[in-house]
């Protein structure tokens, strides 16, 4: 009898410590699922405005391969409107249900790489791709236009959800012209940031002024720095005079008021790239594995390219150093680094083939 008790008491156990072998290792797996695996480049050639794509190899932010699917790389076209598509952005849904890509609605190439026409009656909707898992994309579709019928452009359309909004907020750039020239055939006005606020990227509010500084204005990107405060994020914006980036930080959200990071002067900008003409469409982003450290992408008009740095602080515009482009990926401009998992890591090989040395 004590022999027999005993040993389903053994048993039990056996059982009890299965069952918590199985929770501590079910845990665990999720979270390997979870954490960063890498990150996936969405760009375009400066001869090709499509979507190209690129995947790191592992978390290591300067090493990529180009994806390919059946023999070529230019992963998602627009055959709608200008037929072609700059400056592309990804944007995860608050529910985690699926991704929007945004893109500039522009075809230069069309115009022998001439913006001229472009700006003034150009494109006033942005591009939109739709995907559940960053694998298989839908689109392009046309997004309502997104500015009155005074504006020449809406270019490099970002999105992010902001809390205090409750909305996703996009922001892009545009001209408007003035009524008095009625054909558009005088000088062309400043480019001014404009936004608009939408639940589903299917209806947008009127679009209001974002930030106009009194001089032109594009390429704003942003990034929420959650550790500093609920509602801190830091912003990047292109000056259209001096053709520079500069950093700048808000405590109170997108919308929010925005000063010089370390109080800078207003004329101070960001200069690890500045010995080539036009920064611009700057990208940025945290690393997978040091959190405190930041990747900051230009592209510039002298390579066609973006040169890559790193900062560990975002307070000072001069943190930031340029980092080797040996082994750098060369013929990627304005686009957008995101952070995948495993599974979307995974996911993604699955589907494409890479190309080394592209
Ligand atoms: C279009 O919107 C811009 C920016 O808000 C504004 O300055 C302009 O007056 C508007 N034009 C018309 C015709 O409503
Ligand atoms: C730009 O386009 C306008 C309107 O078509 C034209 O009048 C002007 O000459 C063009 N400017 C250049 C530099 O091509």
């Amino acid at each position: 009898m004590l022999h027999f008790l005993s040993h389903s008491l053994v048993a039990t156990a056996a059982l009890l410590a299965t069952a918590a072998l199985a929770a501590t290792t079910a845990r665990p797996a999720s979270r390997a699922e979870d954490a960063k695996a890498g990150y996936l480049l969405t760009t375009f050639p400066v001869q090709d405005e499509a979507v190209y794509m690129r995947l790191s190899n592992g978390n290591d932010a300067h090493s990529w391969r180009a994806l390919s699917l059946n023999g070529r790389q230019d992963i998602l076209r627009s055959d709608i409107s200008t037929e072609g598509v700059r400056d592309t952005f990804v944007v995860p849904s608050q529910d985690g249900s699926q991704f929007w890509l945004t893109g500039t609605d522009l075809n230069v190439n069309a115009h022998e790489g001439d913006f001229n026409a472009s700006t003034r009656f150009g494109s006033r909707s942005m591009l939109l791709w739709t995907s559940p898992d960053l694998v298989n994309w839908k689109g392009p579709s046309l997004t309502p236009a997104l500015v009155n019928a005074s504006a020449g452009n809406v270019w490099a359309p970002e999105a992010y959800y902001d809390p205090l909004v409750k909305a996703y907020v996009v922001v892009f750039a545009s001209r408007f012209w003035s009524d008095k020239d009625k054909d558009r055939t005088g000088p062309v006005p400043n480019n001014v940031l404009m936004y608009v606020t939408t639940q589903d990227f299917k209806s947008f509010s009127p679009a209001k002024t974002y930030f106009n500084p009194g001089y032109p204005v594009i390429d704003a990107t942003f990034l929420p720095m959650p550790e500093e405060g609920a509602n801190v994020w830091y912003r990047w914006v292109k000056s259209e005079v001096d053709f520079k980036v500069f950093q700048q930080r808000s405590t109170n959200g997108i919308l929010g008021k925005w000063t010089n990071v370390g109080g800078a002067p207003d004329s101070t900008r960001i200069e690890f790239a500045s010995q080539y003409s036009n920064n611009e469409g700057p990208l940025i982003f945290r690393d997978n594995v040091d959190r405190r450290k930041f990747h900051l992408w230009i592209d510039e008009n002298t390579l066609n390219t973006y040169i890559p740095a790193t900062a560990t602080t975002l307070n000072d515009m001069a943190a930031w150093k340029a980092d080797s482009r040996d082994g750098f990926p060369q013929h990627i401009k304005h686009g957008k680094v995101l952070a995948v998992n495993q599974r979307q890591y995974d996911a993604i090989l699955a589907k494409y083939q890479v190309v080394n040395g592209a």
